[in-house]
């Protein structure tokens, strides 16, 4: 670990994080950027996810994300989530800000996250927006994905839709607000498992760098920010912070 890095943290009161897909992919969650399988083969994942998507063929977008909610269900949280958890624990002003939908933060012990894109497990009405209750059986699905008509609103008959934010839909207002104001607040900023393309989430990143915070990326391959940030962590964000945070309480306590 870089000794000046460390430094800076040493001196950071309050911590922004922004984790991506790549956070729980060491859960076996996959990540957008892998090959998708079976049925889901000849899709771009990207191309599944808009509201065009859905209207055009209901169940396979839904069958899609049933199928993801599945691989959530069955998922346990990782050495990432956990330590970003006890990050946390440990300092008062930690902000975590994530882009995926699942709720393996939650399950490691993480709470007030800022879900930018919505969370899979809070499907709702798409006519009256009544949230749907979920069973909390695992779907059973076939490894290979199938299509799936979706359910039907209990209030009103409309069409229910997954409780994510797709292409072209913009972010929960509150959260991205809230979002904004901790990049811009913070000392230090870790954008982690995130390929950094996807806009507005990315622009966070150099949001803190021009308000003068300190910013990190973990990630074992090349992104989008790797221009932006102050310091590249290269390897998997499970390896990475149980060894980032050990270096910093080391430096905090000396
Ligand atoms: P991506 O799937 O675009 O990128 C995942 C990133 O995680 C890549 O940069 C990988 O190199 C990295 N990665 C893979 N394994 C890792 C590991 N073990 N540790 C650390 N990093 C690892 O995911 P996001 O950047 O989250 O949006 O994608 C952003 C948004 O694009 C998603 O929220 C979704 C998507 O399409 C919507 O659905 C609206």
């Amino acid at each position: 670990m870089e000794p000046s890095l460390l430094e800076a943290l040493r001196v950071a009161a309050r911590v922004t994080i922004l984790t991506g897909a790549g956070v729980s992919a060491e859960s076996g969650v996959p990540t957008f950027r892998d090959r998708q399988i079976g049925l889901w083969e000849r899709f771009d994942a990207a191309e599944l996810a808009t509201p065009q998507a859905y209207a055009r063929d209901p169940a396979l977008v839904w069958g899609w994300y049933e199928w993801r909610r599945a691989a959530v269900l069955r998922a346990q949280p990782n050495l990432a989530h956990r330590s970003i958890a006890a990050l946390a624990s440990k300092m008062p002003a930690v902000t975590l800000i994530t882009q995926n939908v699942d709720d393996l933060h939650e399950r490691a012990g993480s709470s007030g996250l800022l879900h930018l894109h919505g969370r899979l497990m809070r499907p709702y009405c798409q006519q009256c927006g009544q949230p749907y209750a979920l069973c909390g059986d695992v779907p059973e699905i076939p490894e290979g994905g199938q299509r799936i008509d979706p359910p039907r609103c209990a209030t009103c008959g409309g069409r229910v839709r997954p409780g994510v934010v797709w292409f072209g839909e913009p972010l929960p207002a509150e959260e991205w607000r809230s979002a904004v104001l901790a990049a811009q607040r913070c000392d230090a900023f870790f954008a982690i498992g995130t390929s950094a393309v996807v806009q507005p989430a990315a622009s966070l990143i150099g949001l803190a760098r021009r308000a003068g915070a300190v910013t990190v990326q973990i990630n074992p391959d090349a992104t989008a920010a790797d221009g932006v940030v102050d310091y590249h962590l290269q390897g998997k964000a499970g390896v990475i912070l149980p060894a980032l945070l050990h270096a910093w309480h080391e430096i905090l306590i000396s």
